[in-house]
């Protein structure tokens, strides 16, 4: 098992397999759309093995990201491997799900177990503010689709932003009252070289939640994840709601994962740029056992906290160079 120095298991790895997205949500991008050749990129192969290894380390979820990752070509047949891998036992990814009703099938065949679906807003006219494209209605049968197939429980992953999106709480967790979706409410957190982020423009995960109980009696569920998420039953609904307080409130003591960069480098913590080069390990021939002390290494090092946001302010990577 890896344990770090202040007694986390780390069991969950998030992957990002591409930095690419066919989306461009203003507060995520960095406004350069410079893509990373694909060549510097991991190739599948040498992410099936780092899986293989992590799940030897006791690693037993996975979540792949990117960018989008449904634009890399082959991720059917990544999927396809890693639900094969001894230990594993849960795969899931994260899309702006714009992509997600035409791939559902073979993705569902290949062995993919849950999506979590990017959405900040139910309207149409504001999904193509953010996101740079008018494809609201794409992501919504993505979202048909997903239950369809049994996906659930879908999670909706909402970042509420001051001016932009926080007259939509109540729509949001309306949803939660119909579906039995979890819609979790993500802080805005400082990302990229994007003007969006600034600290008058969070609300913080209470404001969300006190305008939630203002219309919906939220009782406290077990979030069986044991990641950061704060959940909750609705009442009189099937569905969920979480609250993810990245900015308000220390979650690390939480945090139970480390992060893969599309480039191949280890990133043991979200809010810290600090990060380490497997790709050049693998690259080298090291051996498996040579890698495994690499990533216990580093979970070695995985710092405590996160700093406080002020100094995070504009950290030097976006979300989709670094998988969210
Ligand atoms: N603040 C909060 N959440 C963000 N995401 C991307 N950028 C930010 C940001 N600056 C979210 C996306 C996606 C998840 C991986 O991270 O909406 O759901």
């Amino acid at each position: 098992m890896l344990i770090d120095e202040f007694n986390r298991v780390i069991n969950y790895i998030r992957i990002s397999i591409t930095d690419r997205c066919n989306l461009k949500c203003k507060y995520c991008s960095d406004g350069d759309f410079g893509y990373i050749p694909h060549g510097e990129m991991l190739s599948y192969e040498e992410i099936i093995r780092f899986v293989r290894i992590c799940a030897d380390l006791g690693i037993k979820k996975v979540r792949l990201t990117g960018g989008e990752p449904l634009t890399r070509k082959g991720i059917v047949f990544l999927i396809g491997e890693i639900s094969k891998i001894k230990g594993i036992e849960d795969l899931s990814v994260t899309t702006n799900g714009v992509f997600l009703a035409e791939r559902m099938q073979e993705l569902k065949e290949a062995g993919l177990k849950r999506v979590n679906i990017s959405l900040d807003t139910m309207k149409r006219d504001r999904f193509a503010y953010i996101t740079g494209v008018d494809a609201f209605k794409d992501v919504i049968r993505g979202i048909e689709k997903a239950m369809e197939f049994g996906l659930s429980p879908i999670k909706i992953n909402t970042v509420i932003i001051k001016g932009f999106n926080d007259d939509e709480i109540l729509d949001f967790a309306r949803m939660a009252t119909i579906y039995d979706h979890h819609i979790r409410f993500i802080e805005h957190m400082p990302f990229g070289d994007s003007d969006m982020w600034d600290s008058t423009k969070v609300i913080p995960s209470r404001e969300i939640e006190e305008k939630i109980r203002g219309v919906y009696e939220l009782e406290p569920s077990e979030n069986h994840e044991k990641g950061p998420a704060r959940m909750y039953r609705i009442k009189g609904g099937p569905g969920k709601i979480g609250f993810i307080s990245p900015v308000s409130s220390h979650i690390c003591s939480e945090c139970n994962r480390i992060r893969l960069t599309s480039i191949g480098m280890i990133r043991p913590c979200l809010f810290s740029d600090t990060e380490y080069n497997l790709k050049a390990l693998l690259r080298e021939g090291k051996t498996d056992e040579e890698v495994k002390s690499f990533i216990r290494g580093i979970v070695k090092v995985k710092p405590e906290k996160k700093k406080e946001m002020g100094q995070i302010k504009k950290c030097q990577k976006s979300m989709r160079q670094i998988g969210g």
